[in-house]
């Protein structure tokens, strides 16, 4: 990959090459040493569990450039640790926090010069994962895995960026069951989001609004992010055991309150929407993605929260706090940015 050949302000959010990827072997109750390759392919057994029974779960974090010109990895413990959980609820092997901090940190630098400019707005994503490799025809657990990191140089996850779009609440679809996987970050609850997605994207909405699985009454999540809202001075967020734990909303959580909002995270009806003055997505890839209107069309009804584009105020001071802390631009109160020397 030729960076004379990257516009950093004009990239997306999709798969780009870089230099290298680091990779780790478990085997025989043990993980292996991190081996650091070029190559972008997995040599995979056809009886592999992650081909058969969905073995896998993965992380998404990024790295910036700071200010300072230093390399900050955002809340690199947080991604360790909920990949953590994810591997013990698919039975997985867990790996060590301090291994995967390592093997991240080693991927970010090895790719040092794929990290955007502090002046640009884009990012570096870093994705890990890990598959069940060994032959298991029953279903059952692997005894091996593979851990890979590979990152790649991203812009807005919603095209449009910072900029407020339609969602659709899909009632005909559900993303995960009450007491199912829904919390870990396992690549079947995205199987599982595919044909909702792809038809809200066909009818021109951003994203799909997955409500609880059993009542069909709450808000659970914006397909690759979790929801929140802003009425009275509150920030307002589902708690749901069928959502991925989102670290980014927790983080936005503490910004809200530092800033003297109030935090309310408990399950939030549908027709609480009518009531918000502001509401967004928020996750790593999407960061805040402010929504412009929901629409329930089995319900016909909607709820709009602004129709000229402008981004509500509230979502911009949480935005532009979160930004300046991952640059390095303010000071960073909670210990989020893992510096790499
Ligand atoms: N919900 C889902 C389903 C996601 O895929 C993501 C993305 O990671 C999020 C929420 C946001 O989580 P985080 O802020 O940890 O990236
Ligand atoms: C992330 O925000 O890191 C995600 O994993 C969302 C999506 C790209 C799956």
């Amino acid at each position: 990959m030729e960076l004379a050949n990257l516009d950093w302000n004009s990239l997306g959010f999709g798969y780009l090459d870089t230099d290298y990827n680091v990779r780790c072997y478990y085997k025989d109750g043990a993980w292996g040493p991190l081996e650091v390759t070029d190559k972008k392919t997995l040599d995979v057994h056809m009886a592999a569990t992650c081909l058969h029974y969905g073995q896998e779960c993965f992380e998404g974090m990024k790295a910036f450039r700071g200010k300072d010109g230093r390399i900050r990895i955002f809340r690199l413990l947080a991604g360790a640790e909920r990949m953590q959980t994810s591997c013990h609820g698919i039975l997985m092997p867990v790996m060590p926090v301090e291994l995967f901090k390592e093997a991240v940190k080693l991927c970010v630098k090895k790719n040092e010069r794929f990290i955007p400019p502090y002046e640009s707005e884009a990012s570096l994503y870093i994705r890990p994962l890990m598959i069940g490799t060994s032959s298991q025809v029953g279903v059952k657990p692997a005894k091996e895995y593979t851990f890979v990191v590979f990152v790649m140089p991203v812009g807005p996850y919603f095209k449009e960026g910072m900029v407020p779009t339609p969602m659709v609440i899909m009632r005909g679809y559900d993303r995960a069951a009450p007491l199912g996987t829904g919390k870990f970050k396992v690549g079947g609850n995205y199987a599982a989001s595919l044909m909702s997605g792809e038809l809200a994207h066909k009818a021109g909405y951003s994203a799909a609004i997955y409500l609880d699985a059993k009542e069909k009454k709450y808000i659970d999540e914006c397909g690759p992010a979790n929801f929140f809202g802003i009425r009275d001075n509150t920030y307002i967020t589902p708690k749901s055991e069928s959502i991925l734990p989102s670290i980014t909303n927790r983080s936005l959580q503490a910004l809200a309150e530092k800033m003297g909002l109030k935090v309310e995270c408990r399950p939030v009806p549908e027709d609480e929407l009518a009531t918000f003055e502001e509401a967004a997505a928020c996750g790593t890839a999407a960061v805040i993605s402010p929504i412009s209107r929901i629409d329930d069309p089995v319900r016909g009804v909607s709820y709009t929260y602004t129709t000229d584009g402008t981004v509500g105020p509230w979502c911009r001071k949480l935005y532009d706090e979160l930004c300046a802390i991952r640059k390095g631009e303010v000071p960073d109160p909670f210990g989020w940015n893992e510096i790499i020397e």
